[in-house]
């Protein structure tokens, strides 16, 4: 039996629609709160082209303000975006650099836009060692977006889940030595409150590009129970259409959480 989605269509034929019957089909169904994104696939969409890497990020943030745009479009509360890891730092010098000044550089252009559509900038990762020009420049957006009350855009910079956890547990410990905790009573919502993401709810949905089967130390502890869509489509190509037909896919399923 073909796998259907909620609204009836064999998920199959999905990849026949187009953008706008997508997005109608996506409205006829709640939408996830929050969707976090894998953007992986530059560097090969580059090379397949015979470019530097550089110009694949240069189309991935094209790539990101489309789906930002998507998301405000379908009513997301939360698009999670991970644009730089703690691992990303081993990647040659002149690459690092690029990818900052780029992100930075894309994030302080895109305030126009991100005020209009009533977005909210935040940050999770670690801020050291991030170049402090650069933390400046994204700190200015975060702050002159934090009234915004739509979609909040959360990008994951210098961030990496287990550096995150272990910076909770660091936390933690500290609260149980002081006498203010006791072991034993260390509860989900105690780590849950201790990491970067304490006010944001798990994300209900992740999607990968570029057809990679992993998770990439991406919120380790928040995806528990989330939902996976991993596409073969390098990231400077995933649209609105991709986000939407992976919405649709996802209102098709049934979560159990554990579960029966
Ligand atoms: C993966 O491509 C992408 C990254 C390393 C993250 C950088 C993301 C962007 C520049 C997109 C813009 C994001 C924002 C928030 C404005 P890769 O280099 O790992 O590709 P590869 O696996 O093909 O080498």
């Amino acid at each position: 039996m073909a796998l259907r989605s909620r609204s009836g269509t064999p998920r199959a034929e999905l990849s026949t629609l187009s953008e706008s019957e997508l997005l109608v089909r996506a409205r006829e169904h709640p939408v996830p709160r929050h969707v976090a994104i894998i953007m992986d696939g530059n560097g090969r969409w580059a090379t397949r082209r015979g470019l530097p890497r550089v110009a694949g990020h240069r189309e991935g943030v094209k790539a990101a303000r489309a789906a930002v745009r998507a998301g405000t479009e379908i009513g997301l509360d939360y698009l999670t975006l991970y644009a730089f890891s703690t691992e990303n730092w081993s990647r040659p010098e002149d690459e690092v650099s690029m990818l900052m000044s780029l992100l930075e550089e894309a994030i302080y252009r895109e305030l126009p836009d991100l005020m209009a559509r009533n977005v909210r900038l935040r940050v999770i990762g670690r801020p050291g060692g991030v170049p402090l020009p650069i933390r400046r420049g994204i700190d200015r957006v975060v702050e002159a977006t934090r009234d915004n009350t739509g979609l909040t855009l959360v990008m994951a910079f210098n961030y990496g889940g287990r550096d995150e956890l272990l910076e909770a547990v660091r936390a933690l410990a500290v609260r149980v030595q002081a006498g203010e905790l006791a072991p034993a009573a260390i509860s989900e919502a105690d780590v849950s409150a201790a990491l970067y993401t304490r006010d944001i709810p798990d994300p209900d949905l992740l999607i990968r590009t570029s057809g990679e089967m992993r998770v990439s130390n991406f919120l380790l502890w928040q995806i528990a129970y989330t939902e996976l869509w991993i596409t073969p489509t390098l990231w400077p190509d995933f649209g609105a259409r991709d986000l939407y037909r992976a919405l649709v896919d996802f209102q098709g399923r049934t979560r159990r959480f554990g579960g029966v």
